[in-house]
């Protein structure tokens, strides 16, 4: 097993994992001190791209990041969302899982549970594919938002995908909006780590879109917390550079390159 992952699944019980997205290298380096987990997401297609959903990214968008992204790792597990419609069936899943790893050279890919791919991911593991599932809201396939894990039935529907994705040989499990009590009883009663994502304290570990976290995306729900306003800062040093400009403030001498003349 990938030395990176088997660190993971050794945090569980003893230590909380720390994720984040990324889309490019610069953000890559800064967070690959602190995190544990870096994840080239599909939010990818709202949060960078504009689009309404993350239907809309492809393979190749994503390798792309990813390439980016790689050059800013050195330490932390590198992770790739698969893209909605590339894994579809075993023999695209299996084609696509094999070309992300190959090209973005990352540590595993994650996809979506939708209750029925299992044997995909039996599959992928079985190739030596090592993947992150992803329960609760998973945006791939709900339309609709909503807190998952409400009621006993809907805990237990949870609590067997999560077994089943276990079983599959997932390594972890992103769980999205899930209640706190579904959070805090899938943790217990699976061995690999959850990931939560507004699921509460009770996840082995915590993931948030980066773009969110700083304040960058205007995507602010509750269970984000916005650790800076980096929308705030990029407008005043913007504003002041447009100032500079017209003032005829920049560029001064200081700007010129060394060994220009007058
Ligand atoms: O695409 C993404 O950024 C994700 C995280 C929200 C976990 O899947």
């Amino acid at each position: 097993m990938n030395k990176k992952i088997k660190k993971i699944i050794q945090k569980k019980n003893k230590s909380k994992i720390i994720s984040l997205t990324a889309y490019s290298k610069n953000i890559a380096k800064i967070l690959d001190k602190y995190v544990d987990i870096i994840l080239v997401g599909d939010s990818l297609a709202n949060v960078l791209y504009g689009h309404k959903n993350t239907h809309e990214i492809s393979l190749e968008n994503i390798i792309q990041h990813s390439l980016s992204v790689k050059k800013g790792i050195n330490k932390s597990l590198f992770v790739v969302d698969m893209p909605k419609g590339t894994y579809k069936n075993m023999k695209s899943a299996l084609k696509n899982a094999k070309i992300i790893m190959k090209k973005t050279r990352c540590d595993a890919v994650k996809l979506e549970s939708n209750r029925r791919n299992f044997k995909i991911i039996e599959k992928l593991v079985k190739k030596k594919i090592p993947v992150m599932g992803h329960i609760g809201y998973t945006p791939q396939f709900k339309k609709k938002f909503k807190i998952e894990g409400q009621t006993r039935l809907e805990i237990d529907m949870l609590m067997k995908e999560a077994k089943l994705l276990e079983k599959a040989g997932a390594f972890s499990i992103v769980c999205e909006c899930l209640s706190p009590k579904a959070a805090q009883i899938i943790t217990k009663k699976i061995s690999i780590p959850t990931i939560g994502i507004g699921s509460s304290l009770y996840c082995d570990g915590q993931i948030l879109v980066t773009d969110d976290m700083l304040g960058l995306s205007g995507f602010y729900p509750k269970f984000v917390k916005k650790y800076a306003n980096l929308n705030r800062t990029i407008e005043k040093a913007v504003k002041e550079y447009s100032r500079d400009v017209k003032l005829k403030k920049f560029p001064t001498k200081n700007n010129f390159l060394n060994g220009t003349k007058f």
